[in-house]
């Protein structure tokens, strides 16, 4: 598939989705938005997609935010509908079944933030640095950052972060909480794939499970322990479950099929 912002290239079943507007330090216009929406669907029942990776293009920006010129002349309803679209979107890269990673490899500001916190783990560049400037616009967080910062970091700094619109760098945005590696720039993706040649050596079935039983913790009206409930029973219907076990009884490695 061809986007006009996106490039997108699968390698040994890893997607990488790499958003390709590096003159606007890869700002997240609608067509951008709309792009990974469809991206992200078409990795979802792609049977060859196993995990997938979203970065930025070029050395400064993963994503410096929604596109501002867009925001301009937007009216009450606009906005809504901008945001409504933008979070459905993020929802859908949160609700992935199979596992994304950020792969933050500059700016990740605003809409790139939240971004970047959609993903399932956020592994950073030495280079990044992360925020929620929207108050300098005289503008909040649409893409969920109000409601995800919180979940990473907590009230105390997440509001603090929104109120004074404060960039932090990879090392701060690590020891909150925020992202789970800091890599030198040169070994970003490296690290990326190293995490989920692990996550991969698991089973897929499994991976699901463990996703939307932690996301459930943080959906409205969902109960996460039922949901857990849920998708342990389930494991026990599935191949995966019985080699896993079976492997661990004849004391050898598992072959997971995702079955
Ligand atoms: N929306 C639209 N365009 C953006 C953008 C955004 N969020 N962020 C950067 N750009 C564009 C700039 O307008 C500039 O375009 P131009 O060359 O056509 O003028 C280009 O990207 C390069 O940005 P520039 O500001 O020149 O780079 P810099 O290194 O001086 O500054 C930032 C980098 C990230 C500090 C600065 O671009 C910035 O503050 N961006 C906005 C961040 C923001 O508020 N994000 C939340 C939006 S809701």
């Amino acid at each position: 598939m061809t986007f006009e912002n996106l490039l997108t290239a699968i390698d040994n079943g890893v997607l990488t989705i790499t958003i390709n507007r590096p003159d606007k330090l890869n700002a997240l216009n609608k067509k951008t938005v709309d792009e990974m929406g469809v991206a992200i669907k078409d990795a979802t029942s792609n049977s060859e997609v196993k995990a997938i990776i979203i970065t930025g293009a070029g050395q400064k920006s993963f994503v410096a935010g929604a596109d501002i010129a867009e925001f301009i002349g937007r009216s009450v309803e606009q906005g809504k509908v901008l945001a409504q679209a933008g979070q459905n979107i993020f929802k859908e890269i949160e609700n992935c079944p199979k596992p994304v990673i950020a792969a933050v490899n500059g700016f990740a500001l605003g809409g790139g933030c939240e971004l970047s916190m959609a993903c399932h783990l956020r592994v950073a560049s030495d280079n990044a640095k992360f925020g929620q400037p929207e108050v300098n616009l005289g503008l909040i967080a649409g893409y969920g950052g109000t409601q995800r910062l919180i979940q990473y970091i907590g009230k105390t700094k997440a509001i603090e972060l929104h109120m004074t619109g404060d960039l932090i760098n990879a090392e701060q945005a690590l020891n909150l909480g925020l992202v789970n590696y800091v890599v030198p720039q040169d070994q970003l993706m490296a690290k990326c794939l190293e995490l989920i040649a692990k996550i991969r050596s698991k089973s897929p079935r499994a991976i699901t499970g463990v996703i939307n039983s932690v996301n459930a913790y943080f959906e409205n009206g969902a109960d996460g322990f039922n949901t857990e409930i849920e998708e342990f029973a389930n494991c026990f219907a599935t191949e995966d479950f019985k080699e896993g076990t079976t492997a661990f009884v004849e004391k050898r490695k598992p072959n997971f099929t995702g079955k």
